[in-house]
């Protein structure tokens, strides 16, 4: 019945879509030219209607890790949905969600106790925000600048990246942020000791902001000092992206509560979950009639609960954590190279295949560079997604509203040859990006589109 239904209406995609979703987004996606007819997807690479080939280095905004349609996590998939499974009786538990949990906390330090799932990134930061008010009988969220945690309310009170939050205040009291890295900050927000949680990433997943040496480390210590619950969101950094499975274990962290999500269904079918250590659990489910304190309908349910088992085994029997790491550090080193070629290019960080390129105007001066920034603060990126994608068939992101800065989150799959496509690519789109003609004639057609 699907194939029927998806041959009858090939190529029907955008103007349905138009018709019945959001006109406005396609109208963004057929400007900038992404308005292709997909037919299929496999690993780290989206095939369109003509046959061709694109490298998928956006991942469906990370949750790809273990590569698009994973065979491995589709058979668990449907051997789940042939099994008819019992989830899901509500008054009654299935085995399934009691499996993942067990395999994600043997995965984490040992502080981690107990799993509550949801079925998105932004709803096991919702738990977070709840479970923490609740476990410490205090009301302040500390969050860092720049940010984020996903678009619900309590998510978008502890972000507060104005482009989101604009027009959907007022937000959730008692929310304050520090910046990012800047540990004296947190502390002097912290001694009120009426903190519940501070909720950081390891990785800012906007602008791929690494923190300072032994920022984290002192975050946490401070947190357990004034009895504030270190809250480390790895719904992005999470699942080898960073070259671990988890991004705290870079520095040797212990939080007390974990929101994850994105890739742990291998990106088939939407999960979350919320990883927190016995004086959340304790503090919050402390009475039979406090049992069922938070929770959701869909969470958790046996589909997401296969994938996500299916989704750890296939990290570990395919070496992704090692394969993310060194194919990273081989895509950090080619990719620094071109910030030695050209000025323009400021900064080429990343950790693990979380990677980004910043662009700044050269030191040498530009005048097109002004004029294209004045059009819009960070057009420069848009500049080198839209031919990187259009001229070379590779998928890339801008990595955050008004930010100059070119962003990866790959399948974690990603091979050298694929770095070796990007970067020659990479290196051509710049190259002609900059010329200074070109420069000065694509900040008049964006002032014009304006
Ligand atoms: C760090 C982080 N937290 C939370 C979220 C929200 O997750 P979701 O989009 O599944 O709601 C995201 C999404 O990008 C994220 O990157």
């Amino acid at each position: 019945m699907i194939r029927e239904l998806l041959e009858a209406h090939a190529g029907e995609e955008y103007d349905l879509y138009s018709r019945t979703i959001n006109p406005q987004f396609m109208r963004v996606l057929r400007t900038i030219g992404f308005d292709r007819t997909w037919v299929r997807a496999q690993g780290q690479y989206l095939y369109d209607a003509d046959g061709e080939r694109f490298l998928d280095l956006l991942g469906g905004f990370g949750m790809f890790n273990v590569g698009r349609n994973n065979e491995r996590v589709r058979a668990a998939l449907i051997e789940t949905l042939e099994l008819e499974t019992p989830g899901s009786v509500q008054l009654g538990v299935s085995l399934l969600p009691g499996l993942l949990a067990e395999e994600l906390l043997r995965r984490t330090p040992a502080r981690l106790s107990h799993v509550l799932f949801t079925s998105s990134g932004t709803e096991a930061v919702e738990a977070a925000l709840k479970l923490g008010r609740a476990a410490t009988g205090r009301s302040r969220v500390l969050s860092a600048d720049s940010g984020f945690h996903g678009l619900t309310l309590g998510s978008l009170s502890a972000s507060g990246d104005p482009h989101f939050v604009d027009r959907f205040g007022p937000l959730l009291p008692d929310f304050a942020r520090v910046p990012f890295g800047d540990a004296e900050a947190l502390e002097r927000e912290l001694r009120r000791e009426d903190v519940a949680l501070f909720l950081i990433e390891p990785v800012q997943g906007k602008g791929v902001n690494l923190p300072p040496d032994g920022y984290l480390e002192r975050a946490q210590e401070l947190c357990r000092s004034y009895g504030t619950l270190f809250a480390v969101d790895e719904v992005q950094t999470g699942f080898a992206r960073t070259g671990k499975l988890f991004a705290f274990e870079h520095w040797g962290l212990e939080p007390d509560l974990v929101p994850v999500a994105k890739s742990l269904s291998g990106g088939y079918v939407p999960v979350g979950g919320l990883l927190m250590a016995d004086r959340v659990y304790d503090g919050v489910f402390d009475s039979l009639e406090h049992s069922v304190s938070h929770g959701s309908t869909f969470a958790p349910n046996d589909l997401a609960m296969a994938a996500g088992i299916a989704t750890l085994r296939e990290l570990d029997e395919q070496d992704l954590v090692e394969r993310s790491a060194a194919i990273g550090a081989t895509l950090l080193e080619r990719t620094r190279a071109l910030a030695e070629e050209f000025e323009v290019v400021r900064d080429v960080r990343g950790l693990g295949l979380m990677w980004a390129m910043e662009f700044a105007e050269p030191e040498s001066g530009s005048l097109a560079w002004r004029v294209m920034e004045r059009v819009q603060t960070g057009l420069f990126a848009q500049l080198v997604v839209v031919p990187l994608f259009v001229r070379h068939r590779i998928l890339t992101q801008v990595a955050g509203h008004d930010l100059a800065v070119l962003k990866a989150l790959p399948p974690l799959v990603l091979t050298e040859e694929d770095v070796d496509d990007f970067v020659t690519a990479l290196e051509d789109v710049i190259r002609k990006a900059t010329r200074p003609a070109r420069v000065a004639g694509l900040a008049l057609r964006a002032a014009r589109a304006r």
